[in-house]
């Protein structure tokens, strides 16, 4: 078995697995090289020659235990025919579904040929992966998605989202619906194409109140999970949904997830006494202290190891990596992960 799936099987293992979120990006020289050459982000995505180098070009660098498939979350709106496009120096701008009959506009039915450059990537890396390294596929969540389709960007309150889901919940339930839909033919084919373990990205569940979280994170989320798991009952699923706080706890027993990322906010010391013994954590560098690095960021990481020494856990960040990273601070990591002075 690979090692970095030994914590789902309920092995201790002498030093956590590792992987860290957007371990490829910006942050590399090699991945700025490799950026240059495609004409937007979205048809960097579905070029698997870029696809499969990006997410090789951190392993390449690091040996971390896992790679995790280069593409974004964005690449389900555009296949259920969306407009979205990334804009330099903004992000994701998509135009945006605000009623009805853009809701059923939207057609689940094109996804998987849409998105056969996903699967193509995936297969090409579990071939040139070296054996040891296993290979994570993922998606955004329904709620997470849903706010990108609504607002039409990031960096916002969500206003618009929450005035939907409160105000029309049958809109919102087609909508959500529409994304179930996708994602579990979209989530089993990675499975079938190479994915070894799924990662399902809640960014935004932290906007969600009691009630929004509940009807629209944790019951979507337990039914594509229980449906993957229906086709693929043997491949881990681990959800991270970020910025939940006490309500990760909830989503931790209620969703079918086998492991949760938690954020840097949530204490893992609160997050172990709160989910089963056998149930994966992953976490929780904050990513700025991976910017300024030195002696508060190594004890951070020891601090980290010794609070979840013992029981099944995978070492990661609070959140993505961001681009201002210096590359030694990850090896810095790696090196104190390892057993290093
Ligand atoms: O290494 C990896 O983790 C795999 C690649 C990956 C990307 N996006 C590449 C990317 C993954 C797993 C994602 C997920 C993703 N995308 C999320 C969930 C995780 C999170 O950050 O909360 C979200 C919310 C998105 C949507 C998205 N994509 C935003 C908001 C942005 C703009 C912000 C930014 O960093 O530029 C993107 C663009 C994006 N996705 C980039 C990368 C490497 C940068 C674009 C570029 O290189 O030109």
């Amino acid at each position: 078995m690979r090692f970095f799936l030994e914590p789902f099987h309920g092995k201790p293992t002498a030093r956590p697995p590792v992987w860290m979120m957007r371990q490829a990006g910006r942050y590399l020289p090699e991945y700025r090289e490799l950026r240059k050459q495609a004409r937007d982000f979205l048809n960097f995505c579905y070029t698997p020659d870029m696809t499969v180098e990006a997410t090789l070009q951190p392993i390449r660098r690091y040996g971390f235990d896992a790679a995790i498939l280069f593409s974004d979350i964005l690449v389900i709106p555009d296949a259920l025919g969306q407009n979205v496009r990334f804009e330099e120096g903004v992000g994701p701008v998509l135009d945006p579904v605000t009623d009805r009959a853009g809701i059923d506009a939207l057609n689940a039915d094109r996804v998987l040929d849409h998105l056969a450059p996903v699967f193509e990537t995936l297969t090409r890396l579990r071939r040139e992966l070296p054996d040891e390294t296993a290979l994570i596929g993922f998606a955004g969540s329904p709620w997470t998605l849903a706010f990108y389709m609504v607002e039409g960007r990031g960096g916002v309150d969500g206003s618009k989202l929450k005035r939907m889901a409160y105000g029309a919940p049958d809109d919102f339930a087609a909508l959500i619906g529409v994304l179930e839909e996708a994602l579990v033919v979209y989530l089993c084919r990675q499975i079938e194409a190479g994915a070894e373990v799924l990662q399902l990205f809640d960014s935004w569940s932290g906007i969600a109140d009691e009630t929004l979280f509940q009807r629209w994170i944790i019951e979507p989320t337990a039914r594509i999970v229980a449906r993957v798991k229906e086709r693929h009952p043997n491949v881990p699923i681990i959800g991270f949904p970020r910025g939940a706080g006490p309500m990760g706890a909830k989503y931790a027993r209620e969703t079918g997830v086998n492991g949760m990322s938690v954020d840097s906010q949530v204490p893992l010391s609160w997050a172990k006494e709160n989910v089963a013994a056998d149930f994966v954590l992953q976490g929780n560098l904050d990513n700025q202290l991976l910017v300024t690095g030195g002696e508060e960021m190594d004890a951070a990481v020891r601090r980290i190891m010794a609070d979840m020494a013992g029981r099944p856990f995978i070492f990661n960040l609070g959140h993505g990596i961001v681009p201002q990273t210096p590359p030694e601070h990850v090896d810095r990591v790696l090196h104190i992960l390892r057993g290093g002075k």
